[in-house]
């Protein structure tokens, strides 16, 4: 079943240079193509947008200040099982419960600082590749 997921590499993947690494980790998955790619940093209409279910939590303003805090890589990845793959790929939100081998669980340690976002459902990756890919068919 091909999906499209929307996937960010989070200022902190930016800013550490692991640009390479994440999207080769993604690229290498068989059958996984990127279909849009885009560097950019976020305002808190884009934010806001993006992360409005966390409204009123704890985390929340601390979390739209890091995700402003330098450019993110947006990306669309296409292919076989692609959402829920890609979460697998990235690990659990928690980097410590992360496990070795996958992204979280290899380069994080802090769970705001996670280094990557990837749509958690169908509905999600929909709702948010408008957010950043408007006008992609
Ligand atoms: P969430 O949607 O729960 O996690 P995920 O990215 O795995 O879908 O939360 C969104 C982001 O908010 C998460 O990637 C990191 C941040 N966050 C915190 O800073 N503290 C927290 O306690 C939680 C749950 C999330
Ligand atoms: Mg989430």
């Amino acid at each position: 079943m091909s999906q499209r997921t929307l996937v960010l590499l989070k200022p902190d993947a930016v800013r550490r240079g692991l640009i390479g690494e994440i999207i080769g980790r993604i690229e290498r998955k068989a059958g996984w193509t990127i279909a849009a790619l885009e560097m950019r940093e976020l305002d808190q209409d884009t934010l806001e947008q993006h992360y409005g279910e966390h409204k009123g939590k704890p985390f929340y303003e601390p979390l739209m200040g890091f995700m402003a805090s330098g450019p993110v890589v947006a990306l669309v990845v296409e292919g076989e099982r692609v959402i829920e793959g890609l979460r697998t790929l990235a690990g659990p939100t928690d980097p410590i419960a992360a496990a070795p081998g996958s992204i979280r669980g290899d380069f994080g340690t802090i769970v705001r600082e996670n280094l990557i976002h990837a749509s958690d459902s169908e509905e999600s990756a929909q709702r948010e590749m408008k957010i950043f890919f408007p006008g992609l068919v």
